[in-house]
């Protein structure tokens, strides 16, 4: 094995609230969300090598097929093809984070590869052409590059700052079911909803979750056809000491509880019934979010 000289973090993101407002010609939909990143992460590591090649470890890697469709390596490839790099590079995935679990952990490692492999092959490309390339590998991908709080628009591709978030605790609960996102957005039926109202910041946990209470996931009622276990997890998380909002993520299962500080999540974490994986901490927003 070559010597690994460079990590990047993949964080998980989390969507506070997702609006489908509308459908695409080709399919796809138009979302209004509001995205975090709490801080559970899958880890990526590269060195040098002649060509290509990936090794999948950690407690999620027997999930993930390691071949030349993983999103990593599809990242690499399209990397190296704009930029003009013949080289190679030896990647490991440390999956930490569940598969196919609606925090969007494969565009989360799709984002890292790009930010790590420009790292480890001395390449610049500019922003817009950055952009390009992970808008072409998922419509998370764009999100994942920025890795901060932002209100997602058009397919979740245009970023625009979030509201300052206030400081609160999170707490993240997968059923270990896997979900797969375009069936969830096929079972999708009913009117689209309306773009929401956020005011330009919350001062605390407590009014930040009262007004995401009045929003919602469209995506919650089609996965819990899907997949009735994301019930069970709501469920569990409401009834949680401290828990202000419990909601799914993205396309599910995983669904996240908000709490006060970090301290009030990292409690419940414990509590977490077997098998289900679960991450709690502190989230604090960073200046300049978009
Ligand atoms: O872009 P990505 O490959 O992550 O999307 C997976 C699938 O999810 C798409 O093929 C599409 O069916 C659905 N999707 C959608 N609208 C979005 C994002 C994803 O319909 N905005």
């Amino acid at each position: 094995m070559p010597q690994l000289l460079l990590t990047e973090l993949a964080p998980a993101k989390v969507n506070l609230f997702l609006h489908i407002v509308g459908r695409r010609a080709d399919g796809y939909h138009l979302l209004d969300s509001l995205a975090v990143f709490p801080g559970a992460a899958d880890r990526l590591m590269a060195g040098h090598a002649p060509s290509l090649a990936l090794t999948v470890t950690g407690p999620f890697g027997d999930g993930l097929d390691a071949g030349p469709d993983n999103l990593v390596l599809r990242a690499a490839r399209v990397l190296a093809e704009r930029s003009g790099v013949t080289a190679g590079a030896a990647l490991v995935l440390d999956k930490r984070l569940p598969v196919a679990s609606g925090i969007g952990g494969g565009s989360a490692d799709a984002a890292a590869t790009l930010r790590l492999l420009s790292r480890l092959w001395s390449i610049s490309l500019p922003d817009g052409v950055l952009r390009e390339l992970a808008l072409g590998l998922g419509a998370d991908v764009p999100i994942c590059m920025a890795g901060q709080a932002a209100r997602m628009g058009g397919v979740g591709d245009q970023l625009s700052p979030a509201p300052a978030l206030p400081p609160f605790g999170a707490m993240l609960v997968n059923p270990g079911v896997a979900v797969f996102t375009p069936e969830v957005f096929r079972t999708r039926t009913g009117p689209f909803s309306g773009k929401a109202f956020l005011p330009r910041s919350w001062p605390d946990a407590a009014n930040m979750a009262r007004d995401l209470s009045a929003l919602a996931n469209d995506l919650e009622a089609p996965a819990l056809r899907l997949c009735p276990a994301v019930g069970d997890v709501l469920a569990w998380l409401r009834a949680q000491p401290g828990c202000l909002l419990a909601r799914m993520s993205g396309s599910g299962a995983t669904c996240f509880g908000v709490f006060r500080d970090g301290r009030a999540a990292s409690a419940v974490a414990d509590r977490v019934p077997l098998p289900w994986w679960a991450w709690g901490g502190g989230f604090t927003d960073r200046p300049g979010s978009a």
